[in-house]
């Protein structure tokens, strides 16, 4: 079945296990609606009181995306130093990261928003409601991912706004109301990613004392 109109099928059951994170991507233009398609597929996702506490940023100019990733490499330049990596090791990691994010022709960070977040006196409540909200961005995460996929766009989690939120934030004068956690470049895949094997089901699921 391919009712995107991208010849990727549709089907659920297809799609899931044919999404895989492209690393690598060519240059050619993609079509911002299908983007706007995906955040809206994101939008279905579980989420704790149906609050949708995630937002996506679309960064489509390419001085943006690429001042964005000068900035984001230098921050990762530093904390690679940190783990005391030979100069040459550093230069390589932090050029392969920049060069995806420049390639992309749309980078999408997804944030946290807590803006919605219930209120509780205690603070085991309140953690597990930030909890609960991040596990909702995976959601949407996924969701969005298999979104884009199925309408013949690739991507591929980026995890590196984890590690520089209040440098993107302000880099992009973003509300204070928004976390980057995650990174999203998106466009065609140049070279097909190595397909990661899958533990066989049984092992994902374990034994337990029934009474
Ligand atoms: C929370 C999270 C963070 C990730 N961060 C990165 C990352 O920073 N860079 C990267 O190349 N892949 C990242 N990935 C992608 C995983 O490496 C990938 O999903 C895994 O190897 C399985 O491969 P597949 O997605 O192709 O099936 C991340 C995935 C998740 C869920």
């Amino acid at each position: 079945m391919s009712a995107s109109g991208s010849g990727r099928s549709t089907d659920l059951f297809e799609v899931i296990p044919a999404r895989s994170s492209v690393r690598s991507f060519r240059t050619d233009p993609v079509d911002r609606d299908r983007v706007v398609r995906a955040v809206e597929a994101a939008g279905w996702a579980p989420s704790p009181h149906g609050t949708q506490p995630w937002r996506f940023v679309l960064i489509e100019r390419e001085d943006d995306r690429r001042s964005l990733a000068d900035q984001m490499g230098e921050s990762w330049r530093e904390q690679l130093r940190l783990d005391e990596l030979p100069a040459e090791v550093i230069e390589h990691r932090v050029a392969r990261s920049k060069d995806r994010l420049e390639r992309a022709p749309i980078i999408v960070i997804l944030c946290l928003y807590l803006g919605d977040a219930h209120h509780y006196p205690d603070a085991d409540r309140q953690r597990a409601e930030t909890t609960m909200a991040i596990q909702s961005l995976g959601a949407a995460a996924q969701n969005f991912l298999l979104a884009l996929h199925a309408q013949g766009l690739d991507s591929g989690w980026m995890c590196a706004p984890l590690f520089c939120p209040e440098l993107i934030r302000e880099h992009l004068e973003l509300d204070e109301s928004l976390t980057p956690h995650a990174m999203f470049p998106i466009g065609l895949m140049d070279t097909p990613p190595k397909r990661r094997p899958r533990r066989p089901v049984e092992d994902l699921i374990v034994p337990f004392r029934s009474s």
